[in-house]
């Protein structure tokens, strides 16, 4: 059989990354294009090439993008005490892991790290690249400009800084461009102007980079982790639905091309749960009328984001119309039967028998018989399609290898960041 191969234009799903950022946590957002200006302006100071500005302009536009996985605000990353790497090393690995942008992962990685490390801080054990002093720079005169009030009579106080701690805090060389691009009144007025918005994706437009089917499916991975990974319990959901859905989907004689968009479907369609606070998605006992109408917008939102990627078609759909029922009385859209493609309704069932399968707060996971029972009552409410489901216990012991093999494989992933996880609980975040 030939090959797969999908064509997608690398600018779009970093756009889409942008906008999900933009959605989900306007603050960090803002914050990434003022480093990214800061930095696009050092770079052309320093008289780097249009290559190298390109690519740390776009890592310091997503440089926090682990902060928003461990769910800490800009108030957690304005003071470098002894957590500040933990974010910076949450997004290296994520970004590690999306080959067309796995280049900016050392540099995120380093983006706190001081140019001389001084008494009782921790030398790093490897070799900074050089673009993530950059960021540092920029990254902590954004976070000094108090945004409520009038920029220019702060100004003083920002180069005041960076100059004293010249050589020591910062690179020398930068420190020297600094101070030159900060002199005209403009450059503050730029960055709390809002005249920044979407500095990293603009350069990023220009590029015309076509990517693949293993590229698009490591992007879907990649969005997945920084949805997953914020809590233990919910470290293998997504990758338990993808798989299971395309084995589902392959049983169900969708061609191997829609399997493939099925698989990827699955792993982006919680997306939107990065808009839900972990304190609501893990909480023991049952949710109020208010967390359940938190709740309810993940699903809106997975629609929302995945929307701007044209390439991907009916996979929208699938991936975002899992929370509708037969019945149309699902969310958020309500759509009925008629309406709803079978993609979506593989999806529901492959997240629904995932779920059964997890281990929750409030009850141990279940096994090939409770869980059958329950798909079952839930087809008698015309929630789920029967027809799927029968497929489903006809090939259970299929199915629900191919979930454990996908979902062993996320838990090994996960346990190289749960340590930053269990630091993030015990410095109290994930409240927002
Ligand atoms: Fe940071
Ligand atoms: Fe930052
Ligand atoms: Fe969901």
């Amino acid at each position: 059989m030939n090959p797969v191969r999908f064509t997608f234009k690398l600018d779009d799903l970093v756009e889409c990354i942008f906008f999900a950022l933009r959605l989900i946590s306007p603050a960090i957002a803002r914050h990434h294009d003022q480093v990214a200006y800061i930095s696009q302006r050092l770079c052309e100071k320093l008289g780097f090439d249009e290559e190298d500005t390109l690519w740390i302009t776009l890592s310091a536009a997503l440089h926090d993008i682990g902060a928003v996985s461990l769910e800490e605000s800009i108030s957690d990353l304005r003071f470098e005490n002894e957590y500040i790497h933990d974010h910076s090393l949450v997004g290296a690995i994520f970004l590690e892991h999306f080959v067309p942008l796995n280049k900016i992962a050392p540099i995120i990685k380093h983006h706190h790290q001081y140019w001389q490390p001084i008494g009782g801080m921790a030398v790093p054990q490897e070799e900074v690249p050089a673009c993530s002093h950059i960021i540092h720079l920029a990254d902590r005169a954004a976070l000094m400009i108090d945004e409520l009030d009038e920029v220019l009579s702060q100004r003083h106080r920002i180069i005041d800084y960076v100059k004293t701690h010249r050589g020591t805090m910062f690179h020398p060389e930068y420190v020297d461009a600094f101070l030159e691009i900060a002199g005209p009144e403009y450059f503050w007025l730029d960055i709390v102007s809002g005249s920044t918005e979407g500095v990293g994706e603009r350069l990023f437009k220009l590029r015309n980079v076509v990517l693949f089917e293993e590229e698009v499916l490591s992007w879907t991975k990649f969005l997945s982790r920084i949805v997953d990974f914020r809590s233990p319990l919910n470290a293998q959901h997504s990758s338990g639905v993808a798989s299971s859905a395309a084995a589902l989907a392959r049983i169900a004689r969708f061609s191997e091309q829609e399997c493939q968009m099925i698989l990827m479907a699955g792993y982006v369609h919680d997306l939107g749960k990065l808009a839900i606070p972990t304190a609501i998605l893990e909480k023991s006992g049952p949710l109020d009328e208010y967390e359940r109408a938190v709740i309810k917008g993940h699903s809106y939102y997975t629609y929302r984001i995945l929307q701007h990627i044209k390439e991907f078609g009916p996979l929208v759909q699938w991936a975002a119309f899992h929370h509708e029922r037969l019945d149309g009385k699902g969310y958020p859209f309500r759509i009925p039967e008629s309406y709803l493609p079978l993609g979506a309704q593989i999806m529901a069932v492959a997240d629904i028998f995932t779920a059964l399968h997890e281990e929750r707060t409030y009850r141990a996971a279940m096994g090939r018989k409770e869980s059958l029972d329950i798909m079952y009552q839930m087809v008698k409410e015309r929630a789920i399609n029967g027809d799927l489901v029968q497929l489903l216990e006809q090939n259970y012991d299929e199915i629900n290898h191919w979930r454990q093999v996908s979902q062993k494989q996320s838990m090994e992933e996960y346990a190289v960041m749960n340590p930053l996880f269990v630091r993030k609980i015990e410095r109290g975040l994930g409240g927002r």
